[in-house]
């Protein structure tokens, strides 16, 4: 959470600044700041709330200077004010900071007996107050970096400025993402990558421990232990175009949108209709034959793609798997061995709960695996020497709502299944070429259900001054139908549970009346007539269903207030293709309810907290 960049070089780096923090406020936007160096004095600019806050004060108070650093704030150690707004200043010595200072009380305490004040409750607060303390007993800026990080526990990414050498901008990071992006004679920091695509496409992806400098035409990294290094320069074949929302009100519905193109790449490469392999070249595949089980761990809708991978994977791989939530796994002393596979799925490579976990399962001896979404994140790189990593292309996902990493991550499940039934020999090759077949269609279908659109949102009218939803789905529905309510609640704020069918009549029945709208997922196959069983008794009680399945199904239709259509295809896809209509079901909702449907309340994107 929270997003860093920095710029040195001949442009004006209010604009380059404010540019990258608009791409990376869904890292958290409860305030920005910008820094800059001007004639050997600091100047800074910060402002609570949204960037535009702090756009608007620019706009009357500008940020001259050729070099500078930025960061929007998802606040942890102290509220959303402006005092806690980065960047913080001490001594000459400016710094932004995305992670926590798990020590900072007790350095705060040893700053303050030795006369520092503050002027803030955050933790990077210390760290300017360190490097300026050091700096001011006469250590260069290196020594002066290179000593304040042997005294901070934590995490961080942090860029610094030194108000007596603008030639330059310090960084470091540990546990927490920084990429050097490479220029001609300007270079940049950053979080992530889509804030400053629109200059370079070249990129160094730090290593835990690297610390040093940007220049204007160079760069200077250090490892942990201190020697000089060089990493690789990598491209990246993501456009400034991708970061941008191409004519579309939000970035979560132009994703929405993404999803026949993000899975067709998804696809490419990976497999050929009419073939019974997958080639999925950045995977360890001997692992997957050796192992006896999967255990997946992830957060939030990740979480949700890992539950309905189970289903895929145990029918064709007939391998059992568990499904786990990453915050929860490590605190009950998995039993792990080297049978074990722990498979991490993970949009941004870096969410702190499922790296946390996947260190847990190599500290066990546990092989390791990712299915992520950013390359050389964290999370991908912690695989690398195990299982490695197979890579959704969904592109740059901006909307805080996952949409299009779900549908490819579901996508990314169905290809291992299937790798996993060719390996170990689980399944006939009817059942693999259909499964193929079911995969190569996916992209036209979800066309087709996008052409519903006005549909769907006539549906969403109906339903966008509802208090509370249930959402029920059976089998590999189940968990679309939680991610469908979490959809709902994240960007509407409308109460909404996700509930497997058949645990209706266990508790939740008592809530059904005329004002409980219910989503009913029911798609022809393994349990169809007993979601439609649970639908009647949902009727019988007043109910309002809101049926979700197939097109011609005419007694879903005759149950329903309101149908969301789904066209064909096998039914080890047909969990990507409901997802689509509940997505857009929430969009709407959420967009006629007049909420923030990009940047929600209280919410980031890459959590990187625990
Ligand atoms: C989903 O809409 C949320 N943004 C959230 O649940 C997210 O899926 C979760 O935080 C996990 O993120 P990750 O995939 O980047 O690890």
């Amino acid at each position: 959470m929270c997003g860093i960049v920095g710029y040195i070089g001949d442009k004006i780096a209010e604009d380059i600044l404010v540019e990258g923090l608009s791409k990376l406020e869904y890292r958290g936007y409860d305030s920005a700041g910008i820094a800059t160096i001007v004639e050997g004095d600091t100047i800074r600019r910060r402002q609570v709330g949204k960037l535009i806050q702090l756009r608007n004060e620019l706009a009357n108070s500008p940020c001259p200077g050729t070099i500078g650093i930025g960061h929007t704030r998802w606040a942890t150690h102290g509220a959303p004010t402006q005092d806690n707004a980065h960047p913080h200043h001490h001594a000459g010595i400016t710094v932004v900071h995305n992670g926590i200072i798990e020590n900072h009380h007790s350095l705060r305490e040893e700053l303050r007996e030795k006369g520092h004040t503050f002027s803030s409750e955050t933790d990077t607060e210390i760290i300017a107050h360190l490097i300026g303390r050091y700096r001011g007993e006469g250590q260069d800026m290196l020594t002066a970096l290179r000593t304040t990080l042997g005294r901070v526990e934590g995490a961080y990414a942090i860029a610094v400025l030194d108000q007596l050498d603008d030639s330059r901008i310090a960084f470091a990071r540990k546990a927490s993402p920084l990429i050097v992006g490479i220029g001609q004679s300007e270079n940049f920091l950053a979080s992530d990558i889509p804030a400053v695509l629109s200059h370079t496409r070249s990129f160094v992806f730090l290593e835990d421990g690297d610390h040093g400098f940007i220049h204007h035409g160079k760069v200077e990294i250090y490892d942990e232990h201190e020697n000089a290094v060089e990493r690789p320069i990598k491209t990246v074949d993501w456009s400034p175009v991708m970061a941008e929302k191409g004519g579309h009100k939000h970035f979560m519905h132009k994703e929405i949108y993404e999803q026949p193109r993000a899975i067709a790449d998804t696809l490419r490469g990976r497999i050929q209709p009419g073939t019974l392999e997958t080639t999925l070249s950045e995977i360890n595949t001997e692992i997957l034959n050796s192992i006896e089980r999967i255990i997946v761990v992830a957060c939030g809708t990740s979480y949700h793609a890992g539950m309905t991978g189970r289903y895929v994977i145990e029918k064709m791989a007939r391998l059992p798997v568990q499904v786990e939530l990453a915050s929860e796994f490590r605190y009950r002393d998995p039993i792990l061995n080297d049978k074990t596979l722990v498979l991490a799925i993970s949009q941004s490579g870096e969410t702190a709960d499922t790296l946390a976990a996947l260190k847990e399962a190599i500290e066990k001896g546990a092989p390791i695996m990712a299915i992520s979404n950013v390359i050389d994140s964290a999370i991908p790189r912690l695989c690398e020497p195990s299982g490695g990593t197979l890579y959704t292309r969904a592109g740059p996902e901006i909307g805080v709502a996952s949409t299009k990493a779900f549908t490819t991550q579901l996508v990314a499940l169905n290809l291992l299944a299937i790798e996993l039934a060719s390996v170990r020999k689980t399944c006939s090759d009817k059942t693999i070429e259909t499964a193929i077949d079911a995969l190569t269609r996916l992209p036209r279908e979800i066309e087709n259900l996008l052409d519903l659109e006005d549909d769907i949102k006539a549906v969403a009218r109906e339903y966008v001054k509802a208090d509370n939803m249930l959402y029920l789905g059976r089998g590999s529905m189940f968990p679309i139908a939680l991610e469908g309510a979490l959809k709902l609640k994240e960007i509407s704020y409308i109460h909404a549970e996700g509930y497997a069918a058949g645990e209706m009549k266990h508790g939740p029945i008592a809530l059904i009346d005329e004002n409980m709208p219910v989503v009913v997922i029911a798609t022809p196959g393994l349990g169809y007539e007993k979601v439609v069983a649970n639908l009647e008794e949902v009727k019988a009680r007043g109910g309002k269903i809101i049926g979700v399945g197939h097109e011609s199904d005419a007694h879903l239709k005759s149950l329903s207030e309101q149908m969301m259509p789904i066209n064909g295809s096998e039914d080890s896809v047909s969990t990507v293709l409901a997802s689509v209509p509940l997505q857009l079901f929430s969009y709407h909702i959420a967009d006629l309810r007049g909420t923030d449907v990009d940047q929600p309340r209280n919410l980031a994107k890459s959590v990187t907290v625990e």
